[in-house]
């Protein structure tokens, strides 16, 4: 990242309910494992509808030092080609910009027999281990151990086992059903993550020769092959981009129209936008939101999927701190996802913290502040605050909202915001 990129702000000059359609992006985090699959084949992995993030990058520069063969045919194609992977290692200075790449571990194992992967960094939300990644991988038969800050790991050829996951964790889920993909025998893996992104990765795993079946639901088998052949696959739409969205039209008493977006997958915050007295309608490729009046507070509780997502947390804390009366926000799944609180505070929101609860009175409105952006989800939360506050809002650190939203001021731009970025 160069020195210009971080010192960009973004600056909102708020008060406009959004108007209008946009197009929503490709899933980051469908994207990302979707790319580290690539790495169990010979042959090549086409893609389409890939977002161009921050993250997406940083995972293709990733594979590129891996040996990797990457062309990017236009914005939003990637294709892979992974025939001549000579170096399997995931270095710090990669890893440590973006957690994700913990998602190369099961698949370069898998395919080469050692991976060398430094210990993750990424958002500053919590302790996040990699645990169960590791746990699993040793069930299949791997050699692992850490050091220097590295996860070195080796095999030969991985074995199917029965995994128990003890915590519902999306990419332990993902790390093993690759890895699993070309183990010998068959892999159950039990209390996984149900997320609609696992799915959308064993769908591209099957169209690649794999034998999965149960994606999307608590238990996974994974039949074993030999090899994997190349295959298309288009990913899927962003279902927190279009979270977002909503909840920023809805905060602005806008009327909004989301072009590409599905619906089944966010039932959970379709329900909570509806109690807070929107008025959503879809069909199977758009979501449409009208917030006529002000909205009301709504309870959160955050868990794993189909349950409220923690990273749409931070959006309807701000979509609270605007609403008719008090709500109880809780988190469940990271034990320190309230850094944008203080922020908003900043900004004259009524929030009080104790331990994963934040209770939040609604005030009839923010005032424009210079805030900090302090990771991603909590960057978006900030966005939305400034385009509903009073006044002039700047916000400073956005590389963290680069890292998982795609041209996020122009789409915001098209909806009417005055938001532009300064250097
Ligand atoms: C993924 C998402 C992220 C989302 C999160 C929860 C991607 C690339 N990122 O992150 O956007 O916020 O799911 O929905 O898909 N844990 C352990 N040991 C482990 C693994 C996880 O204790 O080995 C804990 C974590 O600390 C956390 C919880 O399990 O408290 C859930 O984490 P997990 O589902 O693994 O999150 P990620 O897959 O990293």
């Amino acid at each position: 990242m160069g020195e210009n990129r971080l010192m960009q702000k973004l600056s909102i000059e708020g008060g406009i309910p959004l108007q209008g359609e946009i197009r929503i992006s490709g899933a980051k985090n469908a994207a990302l494992p979707i790319l580290c699959a690539a790495l169990l084949s010979d042959e090549a992995l086409y893609l389409e509808n890939v977002p161009h993030l921050k993250d997406v990058t940083t995972m293709l520069s990733l594979l590129a030092q891996m040996g990797v063969g990457i062309t990017v045919s236009s914005p939003q194609k990637v294709e892979l080609n992974a025939g001549k992977i000579d170096n399997p290692v995931a270095p710090y200075e990669l890893v440590k910009t973006m957690r994700a790449s913990i998602l190369v571990l099961g698949p370069l194992l898998a395919k080469t027999g050692r991976a060398s992967v430094s210990l993750p960094g990424g958002c500053a939300i919590g302790l996040r281990p990699v645990d169960l990644h590791i746990k699993g991988l040793e069930a299949m038969g791997a050699e692992i151990e850490v050091e220097n800050g590295y996860i070195q790991a080796k095999a030969g050829r991985l074995r199917g086992a029965r995994i128990f996951m003890d915590l519902v964790s999306v990419t332990g889920t993902e790390n093993l059903m690759m890895a699993a993909s070309l183990a010998q025998g068959v892999t159950v893996i039990e209390n996984a993550a149900r997320e609609p992104e696992v799915l959308d990765l064993a769908n591209c795993l099957n169209a690649m020769g794999a034998r999965i079946s149960g994606a999307g639901t608590d238990t996974i088998t994974i039949e074993g092959v030999d090899a994997l052949h190349g295959a298309s696959h288009k990913i899927m739409p962003d279902r927190i981009e279009s979270g977002t969205f909503l909840v920023a039209a809805a905060a602005s008493l806008g009327k909004i129209k989301l072009n590409g977006a599905k619906a089944d997958i966010l039932d959970a915050v379709l329900d909570k936008l509806h109690e807070a007295g929107a008025h959503v309608s879809f069909d199977a490729d758009s979501i449409s939101l009208e917030m006529k009046d002000r909205p009301k507070s709504v309870n959160i509780r955050t868990a794993p999927y189909p349950a409220f997502p923690t990273d749409m947390q931070a959006q309807f804390m701000v979509l609270n701190s605007v609403s008719e009366g008090s709500a109880l926000i809780t988190e469940t799944i990271f034990e320190n996802r309230f850094m944008h609180v203080q922020e908003l505070c900043r900004m004259g929101a009524h929030i009080e913290v104790e331990g994963n609860a934040a209770m939040v009175r609604g005030r009839d409105h923010l005032g424009g502040a210079n805030v900090m952006a302090t990771d991603l989800r909590a960057s978006a939360s900030l966005v939305i605050a400034g385009l509903v506050a009073r006044g002039h809002t700047t916000i400073e650190r956005i590389y963290h909202i680069d890292r998982g939203y795609e041209c996020i001021e122009e789409k915001l731009a098209q909806l009417g915001a005055r938001i532009r970025r300064i250097d």
